[in-house]
């Protein structure tokens, strides 16, 4: 049931400020300052490192989680794609954790990578949509991301709350090693709690984003640009793009413009930037003005500090509600699922069931 919207896509996306609400609430004590784990729980204090394994959006969920468990966990961390991963005999040294994320469950590289992993690294940990599935069943700790049935082949909703549920094990992870203090980490579960109502803010842009759709639809080619935080996601909107419209798009961490794909910026190339003001934001605008001297057409997709600060030469500026930086991976998922979907609709393409596209790949 589509409940009233145009395709499961929209709906899915709809649904996210109620989705991520209960998974937050799933997973925080009842005075909301401390987080709980299913089972019998987990201690990341004997764990060194972390190896996290996945396939398409999920393993970009994994490439977001590595900042956020390096940067606050200090714990070194290695991602891989489920496909390459499980035949090249990676060396699982003692005293990791190897943590497996996907919406079905069924993957069959990522199953086969978590097969790989029995018996050599110290546990073995899932993110899952599914409970009853292989993955979640043959995991030491299977966390439910609680996002519901998604039945758009595009993940959306799955993404967002697979990102949270990695943010809230990298806060655990945290705290459970010393590094975040009670104080510190009731501090940013109460920052996490205010999530969904700028989730909410964001869905509320959908127009701008159908009006830059609009202007995309009309795009062979797409590039997606971000730094830190923003490169998994700007991986996350090229693959988004890709399924449903058809457009080739492709990311670049913003600082590897110059190593070579800067050759391929004309004024018919679209650029899209997801850039809040943080701490890198100068460095990206200075990208940015690399890609318009050469005719590059950008779309930023900011805050109004950096809107503000990035004046008004980019083609089209999308500004967004603020957030703490660590969540801005979460926030920022809004518009570049809204704009993938305004670009398909705009090319008239199969949302839900793109072409060559299965919901769970469990094939290899
Ligand atoms: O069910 P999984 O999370 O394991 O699926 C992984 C990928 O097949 C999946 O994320 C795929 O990339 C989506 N179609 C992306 O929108």
């Amino acid at each position: 049931d589509k409940g009233g919207y145009k395709h499961f896509m929209s709906k899915e996306i709809a649904e996210q400020p109620r989705v991520l609400t209960e998974v937050i609430g799933y997973y925080l004590s009842d005075d909301a300052t401390r987080i709980n784990l299913p089972e019998n729980g987990f201690d990341f204090k004997t764990i060194d490192r972390l190896t996290m394994v996945a396939c398409g959006t999920a393993f970009y969920a994994c490439l977001t989680a590595k900042y956020w468990f390096e940067q606050i966990a200090g714990m070194p961390v290695e991602v891989d794609i489920a496909s390459e991963f499980r035949y090249r005999e990676p060396p699982i040294t003692e005293r990791t954790a190897a943590l497996f994320v996907s919406q079905s469950g069924e993957t069959a590289d990522t199953l086969a990578a978590l097969r790989y992993c029995e018996g050599k690294a110290d546990s073995i940990l899932s993110v899952v949509n599914v409970p009853t599935s292989s993955i979640a069943r043959e995991s030491n700790l299977a966390l439910p991301i609680m996002a519901g049935p998604e039945i758009g082949v595009a993940s959306t909703k799955a993404f967002t709350c697979q990102l949270t549920v990695l943010y809230l094990m990298a806060l655990k992870a945290a705290h459970d090693k010393g590094r975040l203090s009670d104080t510190e980490l009731a501090d940013r579960l109460s920052e996490l709690r205010s999530l969904p109502s700028a989730v909410n803010a964001a869905l509320a842009l959908d127009k701008s984003l159908a009006h830059a759709g609009l202007k995309l639809s009309e795009a062979q080619d797409v590039l997606f640009l971000g730094r830190g935080l923003m490169y998994p996601l700007a991986l996350e909107g090229a693959l988004k793009l890709k399924e449903i419209s058809y457009i080739h798009a492709e990311a670049y961490a913003s600082g590897e413009l110059k190593h070579g794909p800067i050759a391929l910026i004309d004024k018919s190339m679209p650029v899209v930037v997801k850039a809040p003001r943080d701490a890198l934001f100068e460095k990206t605008v200075s990208n940015m003005q690399e890609v318009m001297a050469r005719d590059g057409k950008v779309i930023l997709i900011t805050d109004a500090a950096g809107a503000a600060e990035a004046g008004d030469e980019a083609w089209i500026t999308i500004v967004m509600p603020t957030a703490p930086a660590a969540l801005t991976p979460i926030l920022y998922a809004i518009p570049a699922q809204l704009l993938a979907y305004h670009t398909a609709v705009a090319k008239g393409t199969d949302v839900d069931q793109p072409r060559n596209l299965a919901k769970s790949v469990t094939v290899e």
